[in-house]
């Protein structure tokens, strides 16, 4: 070994060399000269839609501010209200000094969102997954999943310790097969999305639902991506195809269309409040601060009343998703299932590039890549707003031609 070797190698038992080729990545992909996708920074935020990154106006479109709620007026003052009445923070847990009449208001909105009887406000969507799922599959108990599953329900199988079974994306002959095997008698929860936040696609969960129902599994759908937006009410891909009634848990998250942050659980089980009590990722954190659970309430509330707000985002999102096939680039999915349009990169140094290309004209998008896409894909992921004008769609167009061109991803 030369003295630069030893000088630069790793000291023995240096916990953080695991990450050596995701440094390694990094530092390739910056050695390149690119801007650094993952460290933006937004210096003002103007609106729903746009923001000023590096000094310049931007039209954002990677973010899940779906219904475009976090400059609501309304939403606003509620919160304005709630940190003058309340304070800035709770000091506590749910079970203990954290549970405000705010928290009990938020949970009354989303009961008569969803029509359920029941409602729980975790701290994050994460929270509320990993809380949810840990408790109610544990040692001995079955969990099938689709395979591309967001982190937190991966994360909440595993704090659970149930057998994990998943299946390939979106098969519902697969799903079927993995649930026949699985031990009679044995407890088993099917775990499913609404809309799959990478590319953006739908998940069959009529057929799904109605599989798991006769396998006497029980069924929790995360509608994080969906909600608001999809079915007649906003409450989700359920609600569309018709099975909300039979689906026994709906997770979601306010840190989407609701606008700000937070997660949550609603259901109908007669038994459900318990988790109250044994669910440790709600018992063993503090509750959100008054001020984030009354713009939550709010925005709920409103989007009950959103079907025009939801028409023109699907105006959005088909005119978005036709005029970038017509430009040539290639989409996560043939037709605009949901508010999310994945551009697929033929790599993740071209991806760096036609994203930094679009940001130098002002269009942020997220850069979006392995582990956390599916097949290894780099994606362009574009998440239109309910907010952005059918003026801005059409920028958004002209702006993806000229970078597409400038990067050699569309023919020039
Ligand atoms: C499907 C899904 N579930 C849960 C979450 C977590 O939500 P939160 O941001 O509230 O933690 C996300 C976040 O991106 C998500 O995409």
């Amino acid at each position: 070994m030369t003295d630069t070797a030893t000088a630069t190698a790793a000291p023995k038992g240096d916990l953080l060399s695991k990450f050596d080729d995701t440094i390694q990545t990094r530092e390739t992909l910056l050695a390149s000269g690119v801007t650094d996708p993952f460290n933006l920074v937004m210096e003002k935020v103007l609106s729903p839609t746009r923001a000023i990154c590096n000094g310049r106006d931007t039209i954002l479109l990677g973010t899940y501010n779906y219904m475009g709620m976090t400059f609501d007026p309304d939403v606003i003052d509620a919160g304005k209200q709630a940190l003058a009445d309340f304070g800035s923070g709770t000091t506590g847990s749910r079970v203990l000094n954290g549970t405000y009449q705010g928290h009990k208001e938020c949970e009354d909105a989303l009961r008569e969102f969803y029509g359920m009887d029941h409602a729980m406000v975790f701290s994050t969507g994460y929270q509320a997954n990993l809380g949810i799922i840990s408790t109610l599959a544990g040692k001995g108990d079955y969990i099938v999943l689709d395979i591309d599953s967001h982190a937190s329900i991966y994360d909440g199988c595993k704090m659970g310790d149930a057998e994990i079974v998943p299946f390939r994306h979106n098969d519902i002959e697969a799903m079927e097969k993995r649930l026949k095997r699985i031990p009679e008698g044995a407890g088993k929860l099917v775990i499913l999305e609404g809309v799959y936040s990478m590319l953006g696609d739908v998940a069959p969960l009529k057929e799904m639902v109605a599989i798991a129902k006769q396998h006497g599994a029980m069924v929790l759908v995360d509608e994080a991506h969906s909600m608001g937006f999809i079915g007649e009410n906003g409450r989700g891909v359920a609600e569309e195809q018709g099975v909300i009634d039979d689906v026994d848990f709906i997770i979601g998250t306010f840190s989407k269309s609701v606008g700000t942050v937070g997660g949550f659980c609603v259901s109908n089980h007669p038994k459900f409040d318990i988790m109250r009590l044994v669910c440790r990722p709600y018992v063993f954190t503090a509750s959100l601060p008054p001020s984030v659970v009354a713009t939550a309430a709010t925005s709920i509330n409103k989007l009950r009343h959103g079907a025009n707000k939801r028409a023109h985002l699907w105006e959005n999102s088909k005119r978005l998703h036709a005029g970038l096939k017509e430009l040539g680039f290639e989409l996560g999915t043939d037709t605009p299932q949901s508010a999310i349009v994945a551009v697929i990169m033929p790599d993740l140094e071209r991806g760096a590039m036609m994203w930094e290309a679009l940001l130098k004209q002002g269009l942020y998008v997220n850069l979006a890549r392995p582990p956390a896409t599916p097949a290894n894909m780099t994606l362009l992921r574009c998440s239109l707003c309910a907010e952005h004008s059918a003026e801005e769609v059409e920028t958004i167009l002209e702006r993806f031609e000229r970078a597409g061109k400038a990067t050699g991803i569309i023919a020039g």
